[in-house]
C-alpha cells in the first residue's frame, strides 16, 4: 500500500466486528509500534494488551461508551516519565510525545493489516490507572480498541482543514 493511501484509508472506528483479529496481526502491529522513534531513544513505553474479556472490561468501565464495547482487544498506550527524556532549556518531559509516536503508529500499522482503530484519551485517569495496576511513575496517554470494523460501517469522508490553513511557508 502507499503510504498516502493507507494515511487516508485509516479512521476512527467505533463500530467492531466480534471476531478477534488474529494474533499475527496484532504481532505485526506491535512490531511496527516497537520501531517508532523516541526523544533520545529513551523508549520510555509500556503497552498493555487488553484480550481478555476480564482486562477489558476494566478498561470499559474507564470509557463508557457503548461502541467501545465492541472492541476485541484494547492496546493501552502508557509512559513511564522517569524513562523519558527532559529537555533541558526548560525541563519539558517528552514521555506524551514519545507516547503519541508510537500510538499512531500503532494505528497506521493496523489500517495497513485491514484493522481498524480509534484513539481514546477521554478516558477516567485515575480509574485507568488501577484498572490497568500501573506504578506511579507510568502514565496511561491514550486506549486503542483495534480489531475488524462490524459489517456496517462505511469509511467516512475526512473532514480536514485546508494546507493553506495550517501551513506557513517562510
Ligand atoms: C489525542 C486524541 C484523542 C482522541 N480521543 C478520542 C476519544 O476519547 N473518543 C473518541 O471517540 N475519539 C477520540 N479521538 C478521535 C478523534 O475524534 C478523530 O481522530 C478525529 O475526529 C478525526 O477523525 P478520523 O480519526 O476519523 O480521521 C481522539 C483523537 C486524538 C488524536
Amino acid at each position: 500500500m502507499k503510504f498516502i493511501d493507507n494515511v487516508r484509508d485509516r479512521f476512527s472506528l467505533r463500530n467492531y466486528d466480534q471476531r478477534q483479529p488474529e494474533r499475527e496481526k496484532i504481532e505485526y502491529v506491535l512490531e511496527c509500534a516497537r520501531l517508532a522513534p523516541s526523544a533520545v531513544n529513551r523508549q520510555p513505553w509500556q503497552l498493555i494488551i487488553a484480550q481478555s474479556a476480564e482486562a477489558r472490561e476494566k478498561l470499559f468501565a474507564c470509557y463508557t461508551r457503548e461502541w467501545f464495547r465492541t472492541a476485541p482487544v484494547i492496546i493501552a498506550v502508557c509512559v513511564n516519565n522517569d524513562e523519558a527524556w527532559t529537555r533541558p532549556s526548560d525541563g519539558k518531559n517528552h514521555a506524551d510525545i514519545d507516547g503519541s509516536i508510537i500510538a499512531q503508529q500503532i494505528c497506521l500499522a493496523a489500517t495497513d493489516a485491514g484493522l481498524g482503530t480509534c484513539w481514546v484519551c477521554n478516558f477516567d485517569y485515575d480509574a485507568t490507572c488501577r484498572a490497568l495496576d500501573l506504578p506511579d511513575n507510568v502514565h496511561p496517554v491514550v486506549l486503542i480498541p483495534i480489531g475488524y470494523p462490524a459489517k456496517d460501517v462505511a469509511t467516512p469522508t475526512k473532514s480536514r482543514k485546508a494546507l493553506s490553513q495550517i501551513v506557513e511557508w517562510r
